[in-house]
């Protein structure tokens, strides 16, 4: 009898943590690292959202919570809801969990039986696939391209579903691609889910409020309320708050599947950490002034990143909409030799060339479903970025 679960040969580790902890090693020999590997904003917590964290501990809120979140939290996310989505969910419909992360697990166990499909588009967030595999479902991709923008087409969403879809997973800005949809663009594919009333959307909103220029974020049940019974609306604190480290995810849905979640929670964590969960309520209640100013930063970088790895030989790069990342094509590069004398034959030969050749740490493409692509995380200082790219100019030009 094997000691470690079945379940365990179905998931694969995170390539986003592999590189980063390639780039840590290589940095603690003494090399000369610059990590572009990591998905999480390089600012700090505002301290608005700290001092109340500290408050709560001071008041004494260190106990167990409700195990679908504090009843203020999870009026905050009602509001939030409303007010930046005009959509309509009371208390009771909303869930807190430890991280989106979490949320998207839960909502997964809660759904998944052996033989259920969930759609997932290509580029994807790495962990959607790992998480649909443990929970005992079968991911089917969806690839996009870039010329379309990364972004999926309405024939291409109407082909992928079957009789066994359960789910289809939407996720604008997008992790990777930075790509996201507008309402237009939305509403072709909205369209297609009306005609499958058998299929449940998951709509992973964590970068809603990292979008750029005049673009305006939409989320399907706004575009299509005729959705509303079968979506789950996830959403977190992470990126919008510089929050990560709080692990605070919540998402709002139909009462049934928010009732099948919480049980699961309240087998696995109990719910979200007290002290975090009251921070929580501060960044959704308080003062929003910190994220138009991030915006401007993140869109200063972008600017710049998209501009420089242009100007790289063998590199093609679109201007994504939102997120912190960009998902440049290195097809240019494939074929060529790098300057230690290795063919480069995949994206995933490209960036560990780079790293070693330049100490740059990317993510490849092909972790994310789609390449010869890599992918870049521009939450950083724009000095570092600038360096970064200037060493990706000077490894394409020296690859012959
Ligand atoms: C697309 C996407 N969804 C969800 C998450 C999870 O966020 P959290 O930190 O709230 O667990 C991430 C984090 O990288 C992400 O990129």
């Amino acid at each position: 009898m094997a000691f470690l679960a079945d379940a365990l040969s179905r998931v694969k580790p995170s390539a986003t943590i592999a590189v980063s902890q390639k780039a840590r090693e290589l940095k603690a020999k003494g090399r000369d690292v610059i990590g572009l590997g990591a998905g999480e904003p390089d600012f700090d917590t505002p301290d608005n959202i700290k001092q109340a964290a500290i408050d709560a501990i001071n008041r004494g809120e260190t106990k167990y919570t409700p195990v679908s979140g504090i009843p203020e939290l999870r009026e905050a996310i009602a509001k939030k809801f409303k007010r930046e989505n005009n959509l309509d969910y009371t208390a009771a419909q909303t869930i807190v969990g430890t991280g989106g992360k979490q949320i998207l697990f839960n909502a997964f166990m809660a759904t998944l039986n052996p033989g259920d499909e969930v759609v997932i588009p290509a580029p994807y967030w790495v962990s959607y696939p790992e998480m649909v595999a443990l929970c005992g479902g079968t991911p089917v991709f969806v690839s996009t391209t870039q010329e379309n923008n990364f972004k999926l087409t309405a024939e291409d969403l109407d082909k992928a579903i079957t009789p066994k879809t359960k789910w289809f997973v939407f996720n604008s800005p997008s992790n990777p691609s930075g790509a996201a949809y507008s309402h237009e663009e939305l509403k072709a594919l909205t369209d297609v889910l009306m005609k499958h009333s058998h299929v449940w959307v998951l709509t992973d909103d964590m970068y809603e409020h990292l979008t750029y220029g005049d673009f305006k974020f939409a989320t399907p049940v706004e575009v299509e309320p005729g959705l509303y019974d079968r979506t789950l609306t996830m959403n977190g604190v992470s990126k919008a708050y510089a929050m990560t480290g709080w692990r605070i995810g919540y998402a709002a849905g139909p009462l049934q599947l928010i009732k099948a979640m919480d049980m699961i929670q309240g087998q696995q964590t109990s719910g979200a950490t007290s002290i975090a969960q009251w921070a929580a309520v501060e960044a959704l209640n308080g003062s929003q002034d910190f994220i138009p100013r991030n915006k401007e930063i993140f869109q200063g970088r972008r600017d710049l990143v998209v501009s420089m790895l242009n100007q790289a030989k063998g590199i093609s790069c679109p201007t994504p909409e939102g997120a912190f990342y960009v998902y440049p094509s290195c097809a240019g590069l494939i074929g060529k030799t790098a300057p230690s004398g290795k063919v480069i034959e995949t994206d995933e030969d490209f960036v560990s060339e780079l790293l070693e050749s330049e100490g740059v740490a990317v993510v490849h493409g092909s972790a994310f479903g789609l390449g010869p692509n890599f992918r870049i995380s521009y939450a950083t200082s724009e000095e570092l970025l600038e360096e970064a790219c200037r060493r990706i100019q000077r490894f394409c030009a020296a690859c012959k």
